[in-house]
C-alpha cells in the first residue's frame, strides 16, 4: 500500500514539476546547467534504461526494508522526521530505544521523486566527492551511489551516528555492489572536521540528519571553506519546522550563495561562481 501512495505522490510531483515550472527550469538551466538538466530529467522521467534499472532496484530495496519487522537499537542523535520527534524525543529519557526496519524505512528515508532528484542531479553534476549527513538504512545513499556508479567516477562519504543503522546501510549498500559510496559511523559533530581533511576538496553535501536550526547552520559553515568554486548542496526537510525554515532563509542568504531553489520539501543551493550573480527560486 505504501508503495502505491508513493508512486502516486511520484507521479503528481513530477506533473506538477513538468506543467507549471517549465519556464523557471529554462531559466536555471542557462545559469546552472547540471542542476537545470536533472530538473528537466525528474520531470519528464526521461531516464534511460540503465539509469531506470537502478531507479527499480533501489526502490526493490525500499519494499523489502518496509516489510522488515526486525527490530535494531537505535541511538537518539538529531531531530528527524515527525514520529520520532512526536513519539521518542520529547517524551523519552532513554538514550536508545528499540526501532523496526520498516518503521525506518516508512519515517527516516527519501522518497522516490526525492530520490531519483538526487540521483539525476550526481549523474548531470558529476561530482567527484560528495558527503551525505544522514545515512539512515541509506536509500538516498543508494541514489548517489547508483549515479556514480553510472558515472563512473566520484564518491560518498555517508555519515550515520546511530552505530546499527550505519551497519545495516553498509550491508545493503555492499549488497546493491555500490563501492563508491563509504559509509562512516560517528556523530557529525565527532567525525566532519577529519573527514573533510581526509576528503576534501568538495563538490557535494546532502544535509539530512538533525533537523535543527542552528545544527544546519554549524554543519553547512564547517563545510563552506572546503567547496570547490560551483558546489551544491541539498539541504532536506527544510519546511519541517519552524528552525528548518529560519535555517533554509539564512543559508539562501550567504554571499557565498548563488543560487537557492526550493523543490517541495528540498532546499538547493548553488555556491558561487566568478561572477557573484544571484537568484532565488521558488518551484
Ligand atoms: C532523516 S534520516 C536520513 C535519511 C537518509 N538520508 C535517506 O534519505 O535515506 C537522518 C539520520 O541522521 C542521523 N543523525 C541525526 N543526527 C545526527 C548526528 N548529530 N550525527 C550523526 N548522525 C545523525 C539519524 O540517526 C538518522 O538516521
Amino acid at each position: 500500500m505504501n508503495w502505491y501512495i508513493n508512486q502516486l505522490v511520484h507521479l503528481i510531483l513530477q506533473n506538477y514539476l513538468s506543467i507549471m515550472r517549465r519556464h523557471r527550469i529554462n531559466s536555471i538551466c542557462s545559469i546552472e546547467p547540471a542542476l537545470g538538466h536533472s530538473l528537466e530529467q525528474v520531470a519528464n522521467n526521461s531516464f534511460n534504461s540503465k539509469e531506470l534499472k537502478w531507479i527499480e532496484q533501489i526502490e526493490d530495496y525500499r519494499r523489502l526494508a518496509l516489510n522488515t519487522t526486525t527490530s535494531i537499537e537505535v541511538e537518539y542523535l538529531g531531530a528527524g522526521h515527525f514520529p520520532f520527534r512526536s513519539r521518542y524525543q520529547k517524551k523519552s529519557t532513554y538514550n536508545t530505544h528499540q526501532r523496526t526496519i520498516a518503521k525506518i524505512a516508512r519515517y527516516s528515508s527519501t522518497q522516490k521523486f526525492g530520490g531519483s532528484f538526487l540521483f539525476s542531479l550526481i549523474r548531470h553534476y558529476q561530482p567527484t566527492v560528495g558527503i551525505e549527513l544522514g545515512t539512515s538504512i541509506g536509500i538516498s545513499a543508494s541514489y548517489h551511489g547508483a549515479a556514480l556508479a553510472l558515472n563512473g567516477f566520484g564518491k560518498l562519504i555517508t555519515i550515520e551516528g546511530a552505530n546499527n543503522i550505519a551497519e545495516y546501510a553498509r550491508n545493503q549498500l555492499s549488497r546493491l555492489g555500490l563501492s563508491s559510496v563509504m559509509v562512516v559511523t560517528g556523530r557529525f559533530e565527532d567525525v566532519l572536521k577529519d573527514i573533510l581533511k581526509k576528503y576534501g576538496p568538495i563538490d557535494y553535501l546532502f544535509i539530512d540528519g538533525d533537523h535543527h536550526f542552528q545544527a544546519t547552520i554549524n554543519y553547512f559553515n564547517i563545510c563552506l571553506p572546503s567547496f570547490r568554486p560551483h558546489g551544491i548542496v541539498v539541504v532536506d526537510d527544510i519546511y519541517w519546522s519552524k528552525g528548518m525554515r529560519n535555517a533554509w532563509r539564512t543559508l539562501c542568504n550567504y554571499p557565498q550563495v548563488k543560487i537557492g531553489i526550493t523543490l517541495f520539501t528540498m532546499g538547493i543551493l548553488v555556491l558561487q561562481d566568478l561572477q557573484g550573480l544571484r537568484k532565488l527560486y521558488r518551484l
